[in-house]
């Protein structure tokens, strides 16, 4: 019988998260279950920084950015050492079910974890990266696409105004999806993936409207990110100046849209229910609209 449960966001952040300690919380809470949050991610499981979280704690959050359990990237965890202490935390506080909220990296850690802990794990995929296999969408990929999104429009207005070009880049690590819907959205002229060879060539081909440019460059491009992107094309066409513009960190802030606060309050309810059915090391996805479980892939 499952009785008591810790929840954790690891990683780095993405907008929904909250809204995902929320659900869970509350529909967890309902069941009679115990829950607890773990304070920044793995290593607070190391750290003993581990609470109950009671109703009061998790009310208006929903429409916050960031995640109020914090977030880590943990080197201890990836000991044995590190991860034989986080287990024996858990069994003090006798918790019997985990429920962490990250990308690809935190699932691996859910995954090495098995070997020292035998409580029911569930992942939950919580990057803005959009770059988990098994998924459509991942918690924070529809925020960070809006900000990018806004962010042009922006620099669109100004770059008519002075008839500007300019290299956007956003994140992605080595995925694209971000730069690829976000250049959908913003009519870009041009965007640059890690899944493509990108050929300057036909960028350069792409920019000859007259007026301002926005060509879309992923961090992670075989060619390099903006500035070298800026510079490739000056040298190419010639008589141009491009300005560069990096949104880095600016896209995994701010307000979760409300798609991101649906997808990460209906995962969490899934993955309570994963747990009392019994399940552990799955991860809840959602594929064509509904939600599932998967293997986790770590
Ligand atoms: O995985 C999310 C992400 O924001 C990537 O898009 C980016 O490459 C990376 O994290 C940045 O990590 P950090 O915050 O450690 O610089």
């Amino acid at each position: 019988m499952l009785k008591r449960i810790a929840l954790m966001t690891s990683g780095g952040d993405a907008p929904g998260m909250n809204a995902f300690i929320r659900a869970t919380t509350r529909y967890a809470l309902d069941k009679g279950i115990g829950v607890f949050g773990i304070y920044e991610g793995y290593q607070g499981i190391i750290d003993n920084q581990i609470q109950g979280l009671p109703r009061e704690d998790i009310v208006n959050i929903i429409q916050r950015g960031g995640t109020i359990l914090k977030t880590s990237r943990s080197e201890e965890f990836m000991t044995e050492a590190g991860r034989k202490k986080a287990a024996a935390n858990l069994e003090a506080l006798e918790i019997d079910g985990l429920i962490c909220c990250g990308g690809d990296g935190s699932y691996a850690g859910l995954v090495a974890f098995q070997k020292q802990w035998s409580g029911q794990m569930i992942g939950l995929p919580g990057t803005i990266d959009n770059d988990i296999k098994g998924t459509d969408f991942t918690i924070g990929f529809d925020t960070a696409v809006n900000t990018a999104v806004e962010a042009i429009d922006r620099l669109r207005d100004t770059g008519d105004a002075h008839s500007m070009h300019f290299i956007v880049e956003v994140m992605g690590r080595h995925c694209g999806n971000i730069a690829t819907a976000v250049g959908k959205a913003s009519g870009a002229e041009y965007v640059l993936i890690p899944e493509t060879v990108s050929d300057i060539d036909e960028v350069n081909q792409a920019i000859q409207v007259k007026g301002h440019n926005i060509v879309v460059v992923a961090e992670g491009d075989e060619l390099g990110g903006a500035y070298k992107i800026a510079q490739l094309l000056e040298k190419k066409s010639g008589d141009k100046s491009f300005r560069v513009c990096i949104l880095g960190h600016t896209q995994r802030g701010g307000r979760p849209t409300a798609r991101d606060r649906i997808l990460a309050s209906e995962m969490g309810i899934r993955a309570v229910d994963a747990l009392l059915e019994g399940e552990s090391l799955k991860a809840v996805a959602q594929v064509n609209q509904k939600y599932k479980l998967t293997e986790l892939n770590g």
